[in-house]
């Protein structure tokens, strides 16, 4: 038995994630795999309702009681300052210390990619994206806040620790998938401690891996080349913030936000599975978001829970829908969240049934 618990959170949030949930249920149903869905309300309702954003016991619920959290988007334009949006995402990944961030850049077609001449065999990236560090740890503060002497400090903190078992989960993934590149990204050439710190442990443990290619770029000049030639690269790894900005562009190489699904990963807690899009509130509420980031993410979730099988069958169907051209206007195609997902269940309506 799997539990899972469902943030449906905001914006788009529940749309997505609902079709991502049809899909779940019917793969569960058509493979006896046992799956429990637990649906929670944490997100911009419930925060301006009763101030919750997400309890600490709930937090502790989630690790002990859980075996994956999938979760929508938090953000919401009356919450300006986000607060329920780190209290909610960012409180999962840190406090269930998720230090992976994988988000795979893959192109199912080339068609959706804005490069000329791209085929899928060109875009096929894991992105590496540290999690629990860096400049996302809410430290730092105002002084003198709203006067013309005002100090803002954001600290960018980068342990030893921290950085070695990122870099080390990338190495090890490319080892384990037959992947022989791995590129590090960074910005030593102005941040030279932090960075620096991030040169050093690239280089001590890439040498446990001598069959893997290490490249290093600057993140500037990695942001050309992605463009350039993306079929340099099989596995990137870096930082929180420069992970963050990587992957849209990933994401945009290969379709759009629409598309692009993630993991939260720590071998030793609850895994927590996202798309990488936010809330959309451009469009919320028009029945018109890609549901497709969202079952992706619940491929990459079957996956990690044991079902190798389903997972593939998944990400199958959605290559389908969009090799049929079956897409929503983010991808140049006129159909609704709910057709696109009813053609990938279609696609899995001929899953072979297993109990
Ligand atoms: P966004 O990802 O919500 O939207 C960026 C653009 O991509 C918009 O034009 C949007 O319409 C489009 N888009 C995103 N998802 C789409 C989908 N499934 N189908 C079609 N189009 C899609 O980013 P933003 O506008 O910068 O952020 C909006 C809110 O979401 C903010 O509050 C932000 O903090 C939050 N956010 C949350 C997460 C998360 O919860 N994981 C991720 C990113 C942003
Ligand atoms: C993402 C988002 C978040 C991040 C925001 C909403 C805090 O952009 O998941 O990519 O920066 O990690
Ligand atoms: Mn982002």
């Amino acid at each position: 038995m799997s539990r899972i618990a469902v943030i449906p959170g905001d914006g788009v949030g529940p749309e997505v994630i609902r079709e991502a949930v049809r899909v779940l249920e019917h793969v569960n149903r058509r493979r006896g795999l046992d799956l429990q869905l637990t649906a929670f309300d944490y997100g911009a309702e419930r925060f301006l309702r009763d101030g919750t954003t997400l309890p600490d016991a709930q937090m502790e619920a989630f690790r002990a009681d859980f075996d994956a959290i999938l979760l929508g988007a938090i953000g919401d334009p009356r919450i300006p300052d986000n607060r329920h949006g780190r209290e909610i995402l960012l409180g999962l990944r840190f406090k269930l210390d998720l230090f992976i961030n994988l988000r795979p850049v893959q192109l199912f077609n080339e068609k959706l990619c804005p490069l000329k001449g791209k085929t899928p065999k060109d875009i096929d990236i894991a992105m590496f994206r540290e999690n629990t560090e860096g400049l996302y740890v809410d430290m730092g503060g105002l002084f003198k806040k709203g006067t013309p002497d005002e100090i803002a400090i954001n600290e960018d903190v980068n342990t030893r620790k921290g950085v070695e078992r990122i870099v080390r989960a990338a190495f090890a993934w490319a080892r384990a998938h037959g992947k022989t590149r791995v590129c590090m990204s960074d910005k030593a050439n102005a941040l030279r401690f932090a960075h620096d710190l991030w040169q050093r442990v690239f280089k001590e443990v890439g040498a446990e891996y001598p069959e893997i290619q290490k490249r290093h770029l600057y993140v500037d000049a990695l942001a050309m080349l992605l463009l350039r030639k993306p079929e340099d690269f099989d596995v990137i790894v870096s930082c929180n913030l420069f992970g963050d900005i990587l992957t849209d562009l990933g994401a945009a190489l290969c379709g759009g936000l629409g598309l692009a699904a993630s993991a939260n990963l720590n071998p030793d807690s609850t895994p927590m599975f996202e798309p990488v899009h936010g809330s959309a509130p451009d469009i919320a509420g028009k029945g018109v978001a890609n549901p497709l980031a969202s079952i992706l993410t619940s491929a990459l979730m079957l996956a990690e829970l044991g079902h190798a099988e389903e997972a593939r069958a998944v990400e199958g169907a959605v290559r389908a829908v969009v090799d049929a051209g079956i897409l929503p206007p983010d991808c140049g195609g006129t159909h609704s969240t709910k057709a696109v997902a009813d053609a990938v269940l279609d696609q899995l309506a001929s899953l072979p049934a297993r109990s």
